[in-house]
């Protein structure tokens, strides 16, 4: 197994069968070191790649508004239990100034589907943004839109979607996912990446009835769709969900994806997400120990982030801006790394364009 892992590490690839039998290993992780060497190899590539450099994000949650009913998230459309806001434009823009004045030059705009939010008042937002941040990239994390708004997003100046396929797995994704299809998803994603933007992908770690199998197409996934984010987190159950009495997934699980997934797209951005914190007061240091690089920083309005509940338990401070940065540059030295408040583009990016 050992020989197994140093030739994915050399090589960044790796056949199916060969990757089941790696993860069906990795799960007795106190043998052999397997584990560790794992962790070691992902920070090696991690190292040669970004350095010591972790970048800072800027999150903000506009709207907890969804028309999806993913069976996994708290957001769904059938969970009345919600109390739902929405930001107005102007109120985005606001915390991405507020965002910018600490030195933020990343913003991650995300939301659950909310059509509310139209082409035209996206758009609005974008440029907004741009105007007051001339020098700041802009995320969105919004869900499926056309091909069309997809479009004039880019064009206004978003320069990343993310999108994370949740599931390689036709099957597994449609039945956590009523009334969506796995082709489309995929189809957006090829789209985003068409119109140029720095695409993100991922998917979430200890679904319920999902395997090695599952899991090895996902990390598959990644490296045949070579994405310039991922996005990796443990499921976490949320009781008024249908799948609010089943287990949620492993802290250990999902660094070991973490890794691989560092392993297989060497250049991507990858970051210690919440969920992790969720699961381990360590997650995130983890996560950054094991090929992650990337910290989000939560700029919404204090008084809505405990209503942008994806899962039950989720961290949230009530914290102001400055001290959430300081709490973020803290983790980072601790983990061992240097804080870069810089946009942090993918290294494909040349001169403001996707090669
Ligand atoms: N547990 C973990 N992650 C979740 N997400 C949504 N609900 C949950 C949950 N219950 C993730 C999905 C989505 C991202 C924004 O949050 O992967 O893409
Ligand atoms: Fe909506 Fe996203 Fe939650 Fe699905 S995961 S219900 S699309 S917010």
């Amino acid at each position: 197994m050992i020989k197994m892992l140093d030739d994915l590490y050399e090589k960044g690839t790796i056949e199916k069968e060969p990757l089941v039998d790696l993860l069906d290993a990795l799960d007795h992780y106190d043998e052999q070191g397997l584990y560790s060497r794992l962790q070691s190899c992902a920070d090696a590539v991690r190292r040669k790649h970004y350095g010591q450099s972790v970048f800072v994000r800027g999150l903000i949650e506009f709207s907890n508004r969804c028309v999806q009913n993913c069976l996994y998230c708290g957001l769904r459309k059938g969970n009345q239990r919600v109390q739902r806001y929405r930001l107005s434009q102007e109120e985005v823009i606001e915390c991405c100034r507020t965002g910018y004045s600490l030195g933020y030059r990343t913003f991650v705009l995300q939301s659950g589907e909310d059509p509310w939010y139209t082409q035209d008042k996206m758009v609005e937002i974008i440029g907004g943004i741009r105007k007051i941040c001339p020098d700041a990239a802009i995320t969105l994390s919004i869900g499926e839109r056309s091909m069309a708004e997809y479009r004039k997003f880019f064009e206004a100046g978003a320069d990343r979607y993310l999108l994370r396929h949740e599931t390689a797995s036709r099957d597994l994704y449609e039945k956590l996912h009523p009334f969506m299809s796995y082709e489309a998803r995929c189809e957006h994603l090829n789209m985003l990446k068409r119109i140029g933007f720095q695409t993100g992908a991922g998917f979430m770690v200890g679904l319920p009835d999902q395997t090695n199998h599952h899991l090895a197409d996902d990390l598959l996934f990644l490296k045949k769709l070579n994405p310039e984010m991922i996005g990796i987190g443990p499921f976490l159950p949320h009781s008024d969900t249908p799948l609010g009495n089943r287990r949620r997934g492993t802290i250990e699980k999902t660094i070991m994806m973490v890794a691989l997934a560092r392993l297989l797209v060497p250049d991507a951005l990858i970051p210690a997400t919440t969920a992790m914190e969720t699961l381990d007061p360590k997650g995130k240091e983890k996560a950054l120990r094991s090929g992650a690089n990337v910290l989000m920083t939560n700029l919404s309005p204090e008084e809505v982030r405990p209503k942008y509940a994806l899962y039950e338990n989720k961290l949230y401070t009530d914290e102001a801006p400055e001290c959430c940065k300081q709490y973020t540059e803290d983790q980072i030295r601790n983990a061992g790394y240097k804080i870069d408040m810089g946009r942090g583009d993918s290294l494909k990016m040349v001169n403001g364009m996707m090669e």
